[in-house]
């Protein structure tokens, strides 16, 4: 018999069923990637900023706590406006307690580069899924600049480390193609002497480049031999703002992917963020016949941001062009869903990176996809389907569940897989949804009604 308070017992599973047309006008929560760096730098600049639209999910929620044990004072306010007194840079107290992260790589990979550069000691958990991510890309980075680390094997949460003061300001050309290690060593640099650069090979999402430019960082962007190159000139004094956060296209994409597989539905996703390091997925879908248009292109938070209004369509499978990669990174596991009831084959490569989010993506979506149904082929890096030709999924048997692995995409991307299915889906577990999507289940069952 497991203790009460074992993980095993606090899974709460859920059996998805087919929904009706979705319609109307809904919002979509606060961009996840925004809310954690508008945390940060309000925390880090010099005066009082205030942030609406943050999204109030449990990884945002663990930087906020994170911030706080550092010494900045950070709060909701009755009306949902949050309000951050910040310690200037350079002004980050040692944390009495552990950080605990709970689910949140960014905010590890993050905080990981502010601590780099300061004086103090800190010591970073996490949950089992987490304890599992590569922790070696940020530490090489931060090595360089003088900080010091005491990882679990294989460069893994727990791990302790003690920041460098004064810091070395490096040059530094990343291996990977991740806006985690490029934000790392950019929030180093903040409060180093000197010009800390990064190189991008390959494109990543540039919220920290423009959100440290909004708060009056010097930060220059330019390009040698086809490579982004982002320099940081410090040590850098912000000044407080009012931020607004645009809402996010990694959350809309479940509910676009609903609307585009439930016959009759007719949609409109309000506030979604449409960066271009981030919306690839809708010129995706777009290409495989999906109906997504914007209404009312504008700027929020210096970010581009549309209304989508999105009608059920009949899909084709597509051959997914790699280059595109890291502008949907985080949403291939709900494109999977969508290529499982389009017709013909979709084929994804150079997907790799999948294997070290939150669940090895790969993996767990071509398990996840199989057991409803679908005819899914996994190679090393990326997912061949064979899609239904417009057909709903079978959906997984009474008994079965599908395998979340403590992943919030993963659990809402079957979500929607059970929204267009005979039998329904039934996961394993949909309390990973609260760390990026808390309302999503009330929103999915409204949009439906
Ligand atoms: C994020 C970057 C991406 C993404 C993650 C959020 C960020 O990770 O998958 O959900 O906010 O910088 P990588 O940097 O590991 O690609």
């Amino acid at each position: 018999m497991t203790a009460p308070d074992h993980p095993a017992n606090r899974l709460r599973p859920h059996r998805f069923r087919a929904l009706g047309p979705l319609t109307g006008r809904m919002r979509v929560p606060g961009d996840k990637s925004i809310s954690h760096r508008a945390i940060m730098l309000s925390s880090l600049a010099v005066g009082h900023s205030t942030i609406s639209g943050l999204l109030e999910g449990e990884d945002v929620l663990a930087t906020a706590a994170a911030m706080r044990a550092m010494g900045t004072r950070v709060v909701r306010g009755d009306d949902g406006i949050w309000h951050v007194d910040g310690v200037g840079s350079g002004g980050l107290l040692q944390p009495e307690t552990v950080l605990e992260m709970g689910n949140s790589g960014t905010s590890t990979r993050l905080l990981m580069g502010l601590v780099a550069s300061h004086g103090i000691t800190a010591t970073f958990t996490g949950d089992a899924s987490l304890s599992k991510r590569p922790m070696g890309r940020v530490i090489e980075p931060l090595s360089l600049i003088g900080a010091d680390f005491t990882a679990s094997p294989g460069g893994r949460l727990p791990l302790t480390m003690r920041g460098a003061h004064p810091g070395v300001p490096i040059r530094y050309e990343l291996p990977v193609a991740s806006a985690q290690v490029k934000s790392a060593v950019l929030l180093a640099g903040l409060n180093i002497e000197g010009e800390t650069t990064v190189v991008e090979p390959v494109a990543t999402r540039d919220h920290s480049e423009r959100m440290l430019r909004g708060f009056g960082a010097d930060l220059f962007v330019g390009e040698e031999n086809g490579a982004r190159v982002i320099t940081i000139a410090g040590p850098c004094e912000l000044q407080a703002r009012d931020i607004v956060v645009p809402g996010d296209p990694s959350s809309a994409a479940f509910f676009v992917v609903a609307a585009l597989l439930v016959p009759g539905s007719d949609l409109i996703l309000e506030n979604v963020g449409l960066n271009p390091t981030r919306s690839a997925l809708f010129a995706v879908l777009r290409d495989m016949g999906g109906s997504i248009e914007e209404q009312d292109r504008r700027e929020v938070g210096g970010e581009p941001v549309a209304d989508l209004r999105v009608r059920h369509s009949a899909l084709c499978g597509v051959e997914v062009d790699p280059a595109v990669a890291p502008a949907m990174i985080d949403e291939f596991p709900v494109l999977f869903v969508a290529a499982a009831m389009a017709s013909g084959r979709t084929v994804t490569r150079g997907l790799e990176e999948l294997r070290v989010k939150e669940s090895d993506r790969l993996s767990a979506m071509a398990a996840a996809l199989t057991l409803a149904g679908a005819r899914v082929e996994e190679t090393a890096d990326g997912l061949v389907i064979d899609g239904r030709g417009g057909d709903p999924l079978p959906g997984t048997l009474e008994g079965t569940r599908v395998a979340t692995h403590l992943d919030h995409r993963i659990a809402m991307s079957m979500a929607i897989a059970g929204s267009r299915s005979v039998d329904g889906v039934e996961i394993d577990d949909v309390t990973p949804i609260a760390t990026s999507f808390p309302a999503f289940e009330t929103l999915l069952d409204e949009a439906a009604r």
